[in-house]
């Protein structure tokens, strides 16, 4: 709630994350970034209210929940606990946390509903729909019955056909090119703008914006056999979020305050919806419009789009816990969050890589910004007696280096600095701020602290030159302090100041009353951070990785297992070959045509039997491959994604020889679907494909079904 009400208010938002499974780098991304901007808006003087929450209805997680036999509301309680444990880790600051499952919630969207008919009567109404809808991305993905792929996730989309409500979206078509007119900037990036622009151009279509056949979703007032369409539900979020809905006098008032928002920040894939159909539905409620729409790019890992559905994800909370554990210090949440907004272009996809996180923080944090603040408060220490020495700026003679240096720290630069918060141009602002650390690094270098302290005649240099790279520190802390908030405040406190980072204003950090007094006593220097072993961090944080998947909560139809490391042979030499599993030699048997039969254990004897329960354990499913391609270096193996009706899972094979990638698309295969994941040539493989070979050129021959039968069906 309102800290001050004098102060400009400032709301922004995250996208509301989908509950159907844990969160992983990429989710972490948006909030993180959001994160920034939130604390450094509060740093310019703003009250700042900053939205994120969890999107819980919708199909999705109701077959979720189906799968792993539990209830709905269990299976969002359970993973809702997960993204909140995670915020806490990563320090985030968002002030509000809303819940789709909220009866305050679900009372909002209703209110959004009924206010739109007594706006806009016509703009509601119901009609039969037929179409293909992606039950992942909750995107209706064509108006005809025909088999469609999702555009977003590339899995087929599901036929639905039942009497829906429907949004009258066709007549807003002006409105909203009009409002695209009038405010410029009302998405960024530009080429972003220009792609929403095009598509309300080309013609809108109305939009159904209720569902009969969901069970799981907020009822439609007085027509409760409908619930309401997914990202209807999941928009009003931003408004139900603070206050819209209630009754209540403090929500209101709230909601008064704060709305309309002034950043919806997100991922690049979900625009459309709120670029183009939340305005719509604003525009017919009578409510006022978000100020801005900001789209950042995606993460990639090894080139692809990181997501649960290709299994290719990286989880935070491993980083993190492995940075501090390794370096008995609050480290990792700063390291993520620098390196996340450092090595990527906001707007831009980017790649995510755990040597390029562990190489930053060892070059940029430990060897630049920690390093610059220990030795000098431990110079300060030694040759001050702990205590801020006088800046000496009153007499010359002033050497050049310290004219140079004073110069960096001065109100362009921090001009520039704030320009590249203030448009989300994180990485600029990185740059520019440890620009001021490499100059610092020089100043000290040029003028030897450590040899002026020997020569008495020079006392009044040394305490010039240790005032002002302790008073660049000050500069450095504050700037980066959005950015990397433990360190910053860590950093402040050794540097003898009162109060948090936190609550300085970062436009007013050149202020002649704001330097650092000289007679400060400062505290105990200690490393804020330190230097982490590459090898023993990527280790670390591969066996917490694997602790995450085999716990069953990275499953949801969802997050994918990373795998481990092969620990024997490779493509190559072809140990993954499906041969690897043949039955009793000479009999033909059904064997696994995966990399990952290579740490299968060892068959039993062909005389033991297995009891039913342990045959049940082994999870087997229809696959339809979607898409091969050849492994490169690799020449048994295959890439595959198959998809298992419920997700689309990456799949490495030992089938090169025997199958040629195009023959292989379309074809139904029996996949081991609960198999621990493996990492063959450093890509994932998660799931075996069953095959059969007879042993005497070992060929495989992948089982397959003759009859038609649906992904995802169970083998049995
Ligand atoms: N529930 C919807 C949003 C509703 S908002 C009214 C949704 N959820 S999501 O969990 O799939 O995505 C949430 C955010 O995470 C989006 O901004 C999305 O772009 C972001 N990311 C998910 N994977 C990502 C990457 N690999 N990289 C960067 N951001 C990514 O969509």
């Amino acid at each position: 709630m309102a800290e001050d009400q004098t102060k400009r208010k400032f709301y922004l938002t995250t996208p509301i994350y989908y509950a159907n499974s844990r969160p992983h780098v990429g989710s972490a991304y948006t909030t993180i970034a959001c994160d920034v901007i939130a604390r450094y808006k509060r740093m310019c003087g703003y009250d700042v209210a900053y939205l994120t929450g969890m999107d819980e209805h919708g199909v999705n997680i109701e077959r979720a929940a189906e799968k792993q036999g539990i209830s709905e509301q269990e299976l969002v309680d359970r993973n809702c606990k997960i993204f909140q444990d995670l915020w806490t880790l990563l320090g985030i600051s968002n002030t509000h946390f809303i819940r789709t499952t909220s009866g305050k919630h679900a009372r909002g969207v209703q209110e959004l509903i009924r206010r739109t008919r007594r706006v806009s009567p016509d703009a509601i109404f119901k009609r039969k729909y037929e179409g293909r809808y992606c039950i992942y991305d909750n995107l209706y993905v064509s108006d005809s019955p025909e088999p469609a792929n999702c555009p977003t996730c590339g899995r087929p989309a599901e036929l639905v056909s039942e009497e829906n409500y429907f949004f009258r979206l066709s007549a807003y078509q002006e409105k909203l090119l009009d409002l695209y007119k009038q405010n410029p900037q009302f998405v960024v990036p530009d080429f972003r703008f220009n792609e929403v622009k095009s598509f309300v151009e080309s013609g809108l279509k109305d939009i159904s914006i209720s569902r009969k056949s969901i069970k799981w979703g907020i009822p439609w007032p007085d027509d409760p056999e409908h619930v309401f369409y997914v990202w209807y539900d999941a928009l009003t979020s931003y408004m139900t979020g603070i206050g819209f809905g209630s009754a209540g006098e403090k929500d209101r008032a709230e909601f008064a305050r704060y709305w309309p928002a002034d950043i919806h920040a997100m991922g690049k894939e979900i625009i459309r919806f709120h670029a183009v159909y939340w305005p719509a539905f604003l525009m017919a409620a009578g409510v006022q419009l978000p100020k801005q729409i900001v789209a950042h790019g995606w993460l990639l890992f090894e080139q692809e789009k990181m997501s649960k559905s290709k299994g290719n994800v990286a989880y935070p909370e491993p980083i993190v816990k492995a940075f501090d554990e390794l370096t008995g210090a609050k480290v990792g949440n700063d390291a993520l969050r620098y390196y996340l907004l450092r090595e990527t272009v906001f707007g831009q996809d980017g790649n995510f890589s755990r040597e390029a996180l562990i190489a930053r923080y060892n070059a940029d944090l430990a060897n630049g910004l920690g390093n610059l603040a220990s030795r000098t408060l431990t110079m300060i220490s030694n040759y001050c007696g702990g205590v801020i020495p006088d800046a000496h700026t009153g007499a010359g003679p002033f050497s050049k280096s310290y004219t140079d240096f004073i110069g960096a720290f001065s109100e362009v630069s921090l001009q520039i600095i704030l320009e590249a918060y203030d448009v989300f141009g994180f990485a600029g602002a990185i740059l520019s701020i440890w620009e001021l650390i490499a100059s610092a690094d020089r100043y000290l270098v040029l003028e030897k602290p450590w040899a002026l302290a020997s020569e008495s005649a020079r006392r009044d240099e040394l305490e010039r030159v240790l005032y002002a790279a302790a008073e660049s520190i000050r500069f450095v802390t504050i700037l980066a302090h959005p950015v990397i908030p433990d360190a910053t405040e860590k950093i402040w406190h050794q540097l003898g100041l009162p109060g948090s980072v936190a609550s300085q204003r970062i436009d007013r950090v050149l202020d002649a009353d704001r330097k650092l007094l000289p007679g400060t006593h400062i505290r105990k220097p200690e490393g804020v951070f330190p230097r982490i072993d590459k090898k023993e961090a990527l280790e670390r944080i591969e066996a917490m990785e694997n602790e995450i998947r085999n716990s069953g909560s990275s499953r949801s139809g969802a997050a994918q297992p990373r795998a481990t490391e092969a620990t024997s042979g490779s493509g190559t030499s072809g140990a993954a070959a499906t041969a690897a599993q043949p039955g009793t030699s000479g009999q033909a048997a059904a064997t696994a045509a995966t990399g990952a039969t290579l740490a299968t254990p060892p068959a039993p004897a062909a005389n033991t039997k297995i009891s039913i329960e342990d045959f049940a354990k082994i999870e087997l499913r229809v696959g339809v491959v979607k898409s091969a391609e050849k492994v490169q270096g690799a020449d048994k193996l295959l890439k595959l994604l198959v998809d298992i009706g419920d997700e689309v899972r990456q799949v490495l094979a030992g089938i090169a020889l025997a199958y040629q990638p195009e023959q292989l698309v379309g074809r139904k295969v029996v996949i081991v679907a609960n198999l621990a994941p493996r990492k063959l040539r450093g890509q994932e493989s998660n799931g075996m494909l069953l095959a059969a070979s007879d042993g005497a050129d070992g060929k495989p021959v992948l089982c397959t079904f003759a009859e038609d039968i649906m992904p995802g069906a169970k083998v049995k």
